[in-house]
């Protein structure tokens, strides 16, 4: 590879640096390009377009590959924890057996709320959903931690990151409970980040909850699965909000309502419905055949990715989660089965080969986190919580970046050109 690109606009042709990463494509620095050549160059959703430079997750479409500080997702989903993970996204390595002691007690430390926030929740209608009251409440933290918002101290920017990886799962589980008219569980720091968050949502105070090892540890690896994943659209939100220097808590808030949308947090909600739909082996065929008719809208939801294509490397991972979870909980739900023999079906299937349609993460996480007792509406609330990791980081390396600007985006102007102002007598 060369390490300048020669583009040609034209009478005028101008060298652009070749910037090489670690691992894969290189990229084109058009920085200078306007400048140079008085022209924008034109990517709508980001297509071909690098927006900053980063350290801490790498995806190989092609090759199904997702790396975490260069950890494969497998490993880590495996040999890991998620609070292990949250170290690894924010300092860069793995922690010690102490350095791993220390955040774990500090996250611990950190999970109750300012008592006025359960305040707060009271004015929303107990049919919110949980991703409105998330947004809410994100947005108010910087209204209670004040002493966490000056972006340019880093000791600030770290308790910011800390607070909300460690509060998220109050804030979730509270969102949880408001909407079934229970009172709020308190946090126990006897417990595990994700044991804590069972017992928040699923404990009640006139019984003990026992959490269930299984349960445990497959909520634990599915917020490793989620934790980060590239310059997805709520990071890319999280980056340009906080680009202006808003406080970390606002630039959360905003990655949640971007998260949201139903072409990103939402489809594995969508994949459960489908699967549901289907209810019985028998009605696969019919369900494929209309995802391959041109004239039918119909799609099989957590098939398909805009960067796999390939097997989703966090869908292997899934696959194996929902056995260990029906196990557990002695739930023998159809809709696995039916999972299991509609991702045999696809995957042998001429028009998901070539197309290379396979499995994504949504493919079977909506299957487990239902057996586990979540309802469809907080599907999305647990992705944010587990992401907030991966939003903090890339905030902090954004802010750590001496190359960062406000992020403001070019347009293609098509509306019209100046044109008189006629007074409205005269229109
Ligand atoms: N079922 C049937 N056909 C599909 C599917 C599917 N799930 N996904 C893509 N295709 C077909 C398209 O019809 C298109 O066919 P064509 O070339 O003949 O027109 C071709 O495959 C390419 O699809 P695009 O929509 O152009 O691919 P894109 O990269 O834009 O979309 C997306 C990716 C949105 C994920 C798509 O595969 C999809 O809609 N999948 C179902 C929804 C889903 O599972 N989303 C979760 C994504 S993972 C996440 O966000 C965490």
């Amino acid at each position: 590879m060369t390490d300048t690109a020669k583009i040609t606009l034209g009478d005028k042709t101008v060298d652009s640096p070749v910037l090489s990463g670690t691992v894969g494509p290189d990229v084109v620095d058009i920085r200078k390009f306007y400048a140079q050549t008085g022209a924008f160059t034109y990517d709508p959703g980001f297509t071909s377009t690098a927006s900053c430079e980063s350290k801490l997750t790498y995806i190989d479409g092609d090759e199904g590959v997702l790396l975490h500080r260069g950890y494969a997702i497998g490993d880590l989903a495996e040999h890991s924890s998620f609070m292990e993970v949250c170290y690894l996204l924010l300092n860069g390595e793995l922690p010690t057996a102490e350095e791993l002691e220390a955040f774990d007690n500090t996250i611990t430390r950190h999970t109750m709320l300012h008592e006025q926030l359960a305040t707060f929740y009271r004015g929303f209608r107990r049919d919110a959903h949980p991703m409105a009251v998330m947004c809410g409440v994100v947005g108010a933290l910087s209204a209670f931690y004040h002493d966490s918002t000056d972006i340019q101290d880093p000791h600030q920017r770290m308790i910011a990151s800390h607070r909300l990886i460690a509060k998220m799962p109050t804030i979730a589980a509270m969102a949880y409970k408001y909407s079934v008219g229970q009172p709020f569980i308190y946090p126990d720091n006897k417990l595990s980040y994700t044991g804590n968050f069972l017992r928040m949502t699923f404990g009640v105070p006139a019984e003990e909850y026992e959490v269930v090892p299984a349960v445990e540890r497959a909520l634990d690896r599915i917020f490793i699965l989620h934790a980060d994943h590239e310059q997805n659209a709520s990071t890319s939100t999280v980056r340009l909000a906080g680009s202006s220097g808003a406080n970390p808590f606002a630039c959360i808030a905003a990655g949640i309502a971007c998260l949201w949308g139903p072409a990103h947090g939402g489809a594995n909600e969508a994949a459960l419905n489908m699967l549901r739909e289907i209810g019985r082996p028998e009605r696969i065929p019919e369900y494929i055949a209309r995802a391959k008719d041109k004239d039918d809208p119909f799609r099989l939801m957590g098939f398909g990715h805009r960067v796999y294509k390939n097997y989703d490397p966090r869908a292997t991972v899934m696959q194996k989660t929902v056995r260990e979870v029906f196990d557990a909980l002695k739930v023998n739900d159809p809709v696995f089965e039916v999972a299991l023999q509609l991702e045999e079906m696809a995957l042998n299937d001429s028009y998901f080969i070539e197309k290379k349609l396979f499995p994504n993460v949504d493919f079977y996480s909506g299957v487990i986190l239902s057996a586990i007792g979540f309802p469809t509406t907080m599907f999305t609330a647990l992705f944010a919580l587990a992401r907030t990791v991966g939003w903090v980081a890339q905030w902090n390396e954004m802010i750590s970046d001496p190359a960062q600007k406000i992020g403001r985006p070019r347009q293609l102007y098509t509306g019209p050109a100046h044109r008189p102002y006629v007074p409205v007598d005269q229109r």
